[in-house]
This record gives C-alpha cells, sequence and structure tokens, in this order.
C-alpha cells in the first residue's frame, strides 16, 4: 500500500506516522470503523405497533441505545479497544473487573442491536424447516420452547434478558441472564433475545411483563432471523 492509495480518512488518522511503523500500522487502518456505533433500526419505529409502540421504540431505541453506545464511545477513546470489533470488546473486558463501565456498556450495545433484530412486522408463529426440526429435537414442540422461554422471561429478577442459545454440545436451550450479561461473552451461539427491562414495555404494559411476552411470541418474534443465526 502507498500513501496515495490510503483514504483521506485513514491519511489523516496515521499517515504522518506510516513510515516509521511500517507493516504494524497497516492492520491498525484496516478496521473500518469503532465498535461504538449505532445501528440503524431494521423497521420504521411503528413498525411494531400495537404490540411495541413507536413512543416505547423512541426510548428505547432513540434513548437507552444511544446512550449504551456514547458511553461506550467516551469509554474507549484512545484506548485499544477503538480498534477491536464489538464482539472482541465484550469478550476481553467480562473477565477483567477493571473494565466492568466497558462490559457493561459494549454488551448492552451488542445485545440491543440482537434484540431490534429479534422481532419483526408480523412475526410471531413457529419456525420452518430445519429450526423447527431442531426446536421439536430439542424442547419437544413449539409450545414446550415457548414455556421454557416465558419462564426465563419471567423468572428474570429484576432486569436482563432471556434468550434461545445453540449451546457448544449443538443442543438448543433457553437461557436468561442479568443486567448486561450476555451469552455471547462466553462465545454462545445466540440465536433470539427478549429485553425484560422494563423500559423495554413499561410505557405499554406497566408491570405486565406476561402481558409484553406473550404478545412478543405471538406476534413479534423474528424465526428467520433465529433460523440465519443457527445456519439452518
Ligand atoms: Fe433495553
Amino acid at each position: 500500500m502507498t500513501i496515495s492509495s490510503l483514504t483521506r480518512r485513514q491519511a489523516l488518522l496515521g499517515g504522518a506516522t506510516l513510515i516509521g511503523l511500517g507493516a504494524t500500522f497497516l492492520p491498525r487502518i484496516a478496521r473500518a470503523e469503532s465498535p461504538a456505533v449505532l445501528p440503524p433500526l431494521p423497521y420504521a419505529d411503528n413498525a411494531l405497533e400495537p404490540v411495541i409502540s413507536a413512543n416505547t421504540i423512541g426510548f428505547h431505541y432513540g434513548k437507552h441505545h444511544r446512550a449504551y453506545v456514547d458511553n461506550l464511545a467516551k469509554l474507549i477513546e484512545g484506548t485499544d479497544f477503538v480498534n477491536q470489533t464489538l464482539e472482541d470488546v465484550v469478550r476481553t473486558t467480562q473477565v477483567n473487573p477493571n473494565r466492568t463501565a466497558i462490559y457493561n456498556n459494549a454488551a448492552q450495545s451488542w445485545n440491543h442491536s440482537f434484540y431490534w433484530n429479534s422481532m419483526r412486522p408480523g412475526g410471531g408463529g413457529a419456525p420452518s424447516g430445519s429450526l423447527a426440526e431442531r426446536i421439536a429435537a430439542d424442547f419437544k414442540d413449539i409450545d414446550g420452547f415457548r414455556k421454557e422461554f416465558t419462564t426465563a422471561a419471567l423468572g428474570q429478577f429484576g432486569s436482563g434478558w432471556a434468550w434461545l442459545i445453540e449451546d457448544k454440545e449443538k443442543k438448543l436451550r433457553v437461557m436468561r441472564t442479568p443486567n448486561a450479561d450476555t451469552p455471547m461473552a462466553q462465545g454462545i451461539k445466540c440465536l433470539l433475545t427478549i429485553d425484560v427491562w422494563e423500559h423495554a414495555y413499561y410505557l405499554d404494559y406497566q408491570n405486565r411483563r406476561p402481558d409484553y411476552v406473550a404478545a412478543w411470541l405471538d406476534k413479534l418474534v423474528n424465526w428467520d432471523f433465529a433460523a440465519k443465526n443457527l445456519g439452518a
């Protein structure tokens, strides 16, 4: 690579030190973007109504998710974390008690992006194809999955998440995690998640978390996303 082949941004970031750092410089400029990025919602903010209102999405995505991303950007400014993927930031900070703030904001950034994609307008119902076969094999049937997922979502005391995951023995399982914790940090393959922090449902359902979880499974859950994550 020559200096003339660098983009203007890359040149501004590192052109002055290119000669001195040589080859070790190149991988650092090859990474396209910071891990602290707010991805666009995959649908309009009113697309999940009436199950989740535009008002809830406005606060949840526009305020809460954005705050996690903005906090992460401030926390990692000037550190090597800016050159890592968001997944790598989560994995490397979750075992380090000195990096709890970075872990919490990075994990919440990742969890929320995963959550938005775990829903779709006109979702719900049951999966098809090989994902349906895997659900039948590991939960008996879709109702068996639904019962376990609901128990996890309602049984999470306080804030957290319920998940459909594929464990390391290739078995589909339901998990729940408190606060910002995410199975992804442990290298577990995540298929779906529901956010059960109160900010996800309180404006629409107040304290009725069971109604939110039931409506989410009936009308929003995105089985296509789960199938894609499974590779099914
Ligand atoms: Fe949330």
